[in-house]
């Protein structure tokens, strides 16, 4: 018997049962980028590792355990595939000179890969849609980037979720932090679970976002970043929340949320849904400052932000939408060895007019390509047979409307049917 495969764990199909709702993601999200004007950037899947390395930091779960990394036996080249795109993305900005004539603003969707433990929400290829804007200081930008995502999940029906911000400064204000939360967390080394002990020197800041309930208490208690930022950070902080403030769109401020890639500075946010578990981010993002000058490029200010689009599609699913399968204008039955040749050239001319076109391949019965015909949600079915063929007409037969059937000639075929389904360009 041949080896039957099965994908691997994390991975899995979209079955076309579903595509309706992705769909229906795409089309809102692809709306309001285009009201923002982002602009849309098409991004390699692998990349060099040293770029994920430099970017999200050695110190992370991702880097640290978490990304799908290998030497190209025949270069020696170490490769990853992309587990976030951020750090391609500014690639991508540095490498075309995108920043040149000024501020940029881009956006990419896609596969994103990361080796973590499978649970709902979570799996190992994933996709996002990301947003990034270069060149763009003023907190206006996080601002229009976070308002951008409240107008997405209006859009979508999506309730009960919440925007929860908070700013890490600047490195240099995190120096000072750094020691003083080291210092704490030192004095209560008793109630430091495994992980945390593991990041206390490395990447203590991490440890604030543990969600081990035998810590809260402690990590409550934890000096907070926030009064340790600059006088510049905390005024930009205090601007973004004021132009949140006068859109009305409610936040928490969390002083212990500091996210888990390395590039941050200042602005960090996740979006929240109370609906999904523990895995409940539906996107997440912020400032990153200093990452182009990182990587190489001119200093550019940027910010940005991920939306998890599994996680948005779960949400979704509980909701009643209505269903925006793509049903087809036509389905053509045919039958007999004339009428198939003649059937097909029908099809691709009706296409050519702009119409949505299924055609019976297969050629089972008569009666079981009419169900199928009335199956596949046609308007119309148009029946072809050998007599057909030779006099160059088509039956048409409008299913949805009592069965009514006509017999038309072929060349005025695709203005009869554009007129009883009412077609709109
Ligand atoms: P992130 O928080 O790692 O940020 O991911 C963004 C979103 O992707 C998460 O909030 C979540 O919805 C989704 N996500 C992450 N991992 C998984 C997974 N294993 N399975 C399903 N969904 C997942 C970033 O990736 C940054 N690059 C965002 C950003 C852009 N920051 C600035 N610009």
């Amino acid at each position: 018997m041949a080896k039957k495969f099965q994908t691997l764990k994390g991975f899995y199909d979209v079955l076309p049962e579903r595509q309706s709702l992705w769909r229906h993601f795409e089309e809102k999200i692809l709306y309001i980028l285009d009201q923002y004007h982002y602009q849309e950037i098409g991004l390699p899947l692998v990349e060099p590792t040293g770029l994920f390395v430099e970017s999200v930091g050695s110190n992370t779960d991702i880097v640290e355990k978490e990304m799908y990394s290998w030497e190209d036996h025949l270069n020696r080249d170490k490769l990853t595939l992309r587990p976030e795109g951020t750090a391609g993305c500014v690639r991508a900005v540095i490498e075309n000179s995108l920043t040149y004539n000024g501020p940029v603003k881009l956006f990419y969707r896609g596969s994103m890969f990361r080796h973590e433990n499978v649970q709902k929400g979570r799996q190992r290829q994933f996709h996002q849609v990301g947003v990034e804007a270069f060149g763009l200081e003023n907190p206006e930008a996080d601002a229009e980037q976070i308002l951008l995502l409240a107008r997405l999940w209006n859009l979508l029906g999506l309730k009960s979720i919440t925007l929860e911000l908070n700013s890490i400064g600047d490195p240099n204000d995190r120096i000072i932090y750094r020691k003083k939360l080291i210092a704490y967390f030192e004095d209560n080394k008793k109630v430091l679970d495994d992980d945390a002990l593991r990041r206390l020197y490395d990447n203590p800041l991490r440890i604030l976002d543990s969600k081990n309930k035998q810590m809260q208490t402690m990590l409550n208690s934890a000096p907070k970043l926030l009064d340790f930022i600059s006088k510049e950070a905390k005024q930009h902080f205090d601007s973004l929340c004021n132009i949140l403030e006068e859109h009305n769109l409610e936040f928490k401020i969390n002083t212990r949320l500091v996210r888990g890639l390395d590039y941050y500075n200042r602005t960090v946010f996740e979006w929240v849904s109370k609906d999904l578990g523990s895995q409940g981010t539906i996107a997440g993002g912020g400032r990153y400052d200093y990452l182009v000058e990182r990587i190489g490029g001119n200093p550019t200010f940027a910010c940005g932000f991920a939306i998890g689009i599994e996680r948005i599609i779960l949400l979704l699913e509980d909701l009643k939408i209505e269903n925006n399968d793509v049903i087809p204008d036509a389905y053509i039955v045919n039958q007999g060895k004339g009428a198939k040749p003649f059937a097909f050239s029908v099809a691709e001319n009706l296409r050519n007019e702009g119409l949505k076109v299924s055609l019976n391949i297969e050629g089972s019965s008569f009666k079981s390509q009419m169900k199928k015909a009335d199956k596949s949600g046609a308007k119309v079915a148009l029946i072809i047979g050998d007599q057909e063929a030779e006099n160059k007409i088509i039956q048409v037969k409008l299913i949805r409307n009592d069965g009514i059937q006509e017999t038309v000639d072929e060349k005025k075929l695709s203005l009869f049917i554009k007129d009883k389904i009412n077609y709109e360009k």
